[in-house]
């Protein structure tokens, strides 16, 4: 439940947050001698001061470089929740106006730090989280466009953060069904693992022809209404890993924060969530998702290491390492992607370990072969805060993928991981279409408590999706 709502009114409040060097005043004198000595660094925000008046913290947005995309005025928001809660007070009014105001990024700061998945505890002291209204008086669009953003993020957080035992392929397409009736697509469910392969996804049946529960591909389909005047040779597709458990399969993984992998539906969850928010604002462009979800369970039925199958296109695929399963279930989404018209794509899983080695776990990899169309999606994370950077999709590793007999084999060899998945996946899609693969092995999984997150999965991709289909509407 969400515990915080965000206001644009103003009102009375029992706690006041003043933005340092963008709040004007006057302030009780206390107040203004502790932001003077903040802002000649004889301080550090947040500083909590109580006086007469009431209790105030006084925040400051940090000049870190690495802060940019409106994440300094997020964290803003995280360290003005948590002096909420500290205070247990039922409100707060944020003081902030003129130039350089981020309000929006502010407002998603407050949403986002307030997350917490708490479905399976029991209740706890409503005390010690009452509901909490945040003040920002005079922003009103900034607070609509910020709630809705944070809340969908906070969706997909939601999902990583869900038990495997809860959210399964099958729930994980219920959800999808209900968080976008009425948004104006049409959902479709593949269900199964025969069926699956007589649709034409041999891939996403392999890998979850073992789970506990049947493999699905959830296929979302929109097209813009007459009035909206579609806009001609741009159809974006949108696709996302979704393994609900990958234990590795009958290539185990060692046990080790094996149940890290319940988050390894973060690609899914990231392009639903997106979702939510994209369709709600009706694209002048036709657009596709397509949810890849199975559970990588090894038993009798399991996938071994040394099958053969054929993919969608046509390539013939090794299984070397069952562990490798993500390339497999989204490969034929791909290629059915370009299939429906897609002349746009983007993928999002959390496919490599070997990308967090690359980029450590707080930047995403991109990879594409269309230089104009990986900047723009790297420059779409930017601007939303998510750090998102190229990769070469360096043909020369092509041949780590050789194997005598079949077309590609599963994996690569020991270097360059990430490399060698994305060359793996750009083989089953078409040249010419506009096609980035983003890993966000790193900071989707990021969950020992990252900047404003609380500890649990952070729903990365979200916001650069949003930003992005919003930017194609032009
Ligand atoms: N889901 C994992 C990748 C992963 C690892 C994500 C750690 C987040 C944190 C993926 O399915 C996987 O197991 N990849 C293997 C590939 C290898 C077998 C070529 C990996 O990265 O070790
Ligand atoms: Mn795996
Ligand atoms: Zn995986």
């Amino acid at each position: 439940m969400q515990r915080i709502t965000v206001s644009a009114a103003r009102g009375a409040a029992e706690l006041t947050a003043i933005v340092i060097g963008h709040a004007a005043g006057p302030f009780p004198p206390v107040i203004e001698e502790a932001a003077a000595r903040i802002a000649a660094k004889q301080a550090t925000a947040p500083l909590l001061v109580v006086t007469e008046q009431g209790p105030f913290v006084l925040v400051k947005p940090e000049a870190k470089p690495w802060l940019t995309g409106g994440e300094a005025w997020r964290l803003l928001g995280g360290q003005i929740v948590d002096a909420a809660r500290q205070l247990r007070v039922g409100s707060v009014t944020v003081v902030a106006e003129g130039e350089g105001v981020e309000a929006q990024a502010l407002v998603e700061g407050c949403v986002l730090a307030d997350y917490r998945y708490e479905a399976w505890k029991k209740k706890e002291d409503p005390e010690s989280r009452p509901r909490l209204t945040v003040r920002l008086p005079g922003y009103a669009s900034a607070v609509r466009e910020g709630v809705a953003i944070a809340t969908a993020q906070n969706l997909a957080r939601e999902l990583a953060d869900s038990p495997p035992n809860e959210l399964h392929p099958p729930s994980f397409a219920a959800r999808a069904r209900r968080e976008l009736a009425g948004l104006g697509a049409r959902l479709r469910v593949i269900s199964g693992a025969a069926q699956l392969r007589r649709a034409g996804f041999p891939g996403l049946a392999q890998v979850g022809q073992a789970g506990s529960s049947e493999p699905c591909l959830v296929e979302v389909r929109y097209t813009p209404p007459r009035d909206r005047q579609a806009q001609r040779d741009l159809h974006l597709a949108l696709v996302g890993k979704g393994i609900t458990f990958d234990s590795g399969g009958l290539s185990l993984k060692p046990g080790d924060k094996m149940w890290e992998m319940k988050a390894d539906m973060s690609g899914a969850a990231a392009v639903l969530a997106a979702l939510t928010r994209i369709l709600a604002e009706r694209p002048p462009y036709p657009l596709s998702a397509f949810l890849c979800l199975a559970e990588n369970l090894p038993d009798s039925r399991a996938q071994r290491p040394g099958d053969i199958y054929r993919a969608r296109n046509g390539t013939s695929v090794h299984v070397e390492n069952t562990d490798a399963e993500g390339r497999l279930i989204m490969a034929d989404a791909l290629t059915y992607a370009c299939e429906s018209g897609a002349t746009h794509l983007v993928d999002l899983a959390t496919l490599t370990g070997a990308c967090i080695v690359a980029l450590g776990e707080y930047v995403a990899g991109a990879m594409g072969r269309h230089e104009d169309w990986t900047r723009q999606v790297c420059a779409a994370g930017a601007a939303v805060g998510e750090q998102i950077w190229p990769l070469p999709l360096h043909g020369e590793y092509r041949k780590l993928l050789e194997h005598p007999h079949a077309d590609i084999n599963n994996v690569g060899g020991k270097w360059g991981g990430a490399i060698t998945a994305g060359l793996f996946l750009a083989e089953f899609v078409p040249e010419n279409v506009h096609w980035v693969h983003l890993d966000i092995a790193g900071p989707a999984m990021a969950n020992d408590g990252w900047r404003y997150y609380s500890k649990g999965f952070t729903g990365f991709g979200t916001r650069t999706l949003i930003h992005l289909a919003r930017e194609l509407a032009g």
